[in-house]
């Protein structure tokens, strides 16, 4: 394709890491970029402990088994989304609820969740679509602990803080599409240190630290490597460039398809989302798709609605309509951060 999706923006900070963890011979996990990683993290987000780990999805798989949720148990997540929230409370034993989105911002409505809340509701995880913040306030008043799944949410915030900031625990997706990479990667961020050290121990294979083979709990393997952390280390100390890199690609589309069409994400005026990729609707979408990817532009429908896919739609106790309606619109168009004006007409050309 001659538009990806996406592409990683890497310079010399990110070589010149890679290089050292080489020459250090230190490739594997817990070496000294990993801390690095961490600290920076807690220093950005505000939040007392980050532990760097090996996706995305091994981070709320794990921020689930910490905070004890199993078999028995249920877990509301939004109807539109990535699986890997979904998947992952699968993968824990515990069931997912599928819940609908709140119309003006394609996040989880706090109202639908409260419908669905029964006493065996452990957790609700709050996906931060494509860089716009949930409505924590919202789901505060279901007085079950939130997990804040930013995976693709670095850089956006709301006027109560930076999105990762929020619930008892947040988690990010470094996976090379994301604003600030690792190549692949994650993060569990949270302010409850007793909880942070059982992440710790789930991800180090339920060993505690400095006590041998004592092996506490049957952990995993979750550790990111010092060679993702050395690239990971210098993205974050590029956070925001990158972050408005992507911010200025999206007002840039924003003009080029005004009038045209098109239709951008929706936004509640208390945030202020960032951009993971550009997001927009159109009553064409799929003969836009499929024009665009003719010309050589990586354009790409939205994931199916989980309540619309036969694995998931068990587990969709009411319809979720409006996570169905977004679905049968909306598209991503190519988004990076060093994308230049030339390429969005480029793109911008290819669909219209
Ligand atoms: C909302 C959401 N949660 C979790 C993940 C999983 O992250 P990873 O791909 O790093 O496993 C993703 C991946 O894109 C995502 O979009």
């Amino acid at each position: 394709m001659r538009f990806p999706l996406s592409r990683p923006t890497l310079g010399d900070q990110e070589a010149d890491n890679v290089r050292d963890a080489m020459a250090s011979g230190w490739i594997s996990g817990t070496g000294p970029y990993v801390g690095v990683l961490e600290r920076s993290l807690e220093q950005r987000l505000g939040r007392a402990a980050a532990i760097a780990v090996s996706s995305g999805t091994t981070a709320l798989e794990i921020v689930l088994s910490a905070l004890g949720v199993g078999p028995g148990d249920e877990v509301i997540v939004p109807a539109l989304t990535f699986a890997a929230p979904a998947a992952a409370v699968l993968t824990v034993g515990a069931v997912p609820v599928l819940c609908d989105i709140d119309p003006m911002s394609w996040t989880i409505s706090p109202e639908a969740a409260h419908a669905l809340r029964t006493e065996r509701t452990k957790a609700v995880i709050a996906v931060d679509l494509m860089g716009h913040p949930c409505d924590f306030e919202g789901l505060a008043e279901l007085d079950v602990p939130i997990v804040e799944d930013a995976a693709q949410a670095h850089g956006a915030r709301t006027e109560k803080g930076p999105a990762g900031g929020f619930g008892v625990a947040s988690v990010f997706s470094f996976h090379v599409n994301k604003a600030v990479t690792s190549g692949e990667g994650g993060a569990v961020l949270t302010d409850d240190l007793e909880l942070a050290e059982r992440v710790r121990l789930l991800v180090h294979h339920g060993m505690p630290p400095g006590q041998g083979y004592r092996h506490t709990v049957a952990g995993r393997n979750g550790r990111m490597t010092n060679l993702s952390a050395a690239v990971g280390a210098a993205q974050v100390s590029r956070w925001d460039e990158l972050v408005a890199g992507r911010l200025r690609v999206e007002r840039l589309y924003d003009v080029r398809l005004e009038n045209r069409g098109f239709e951008p994400r929706p936004k509640r005026s208390w945030a202020s989302p960032s951009c993971w990729l550009y997001g927009a609707t159109s009553q064409d979408r799929d003969a836009v798709v499929e024009r665009a990817r003719r010309h050589g532009v990586d354009a790409r429908a939205v994931w199916p609605a989980l309540s619309d896919l036969p694995l998931y739609r068990p587990y969709a106790p009411g319809r979720c309509p409006r996570a169905s309606e977004v679905s049968r619109t909306a598209m991503w168009l190519p988004t990076w951060s060093h994308m230049t004006a030339e390429d969005v007409d480029a793109v911008v050309e290819a669909l219209v």
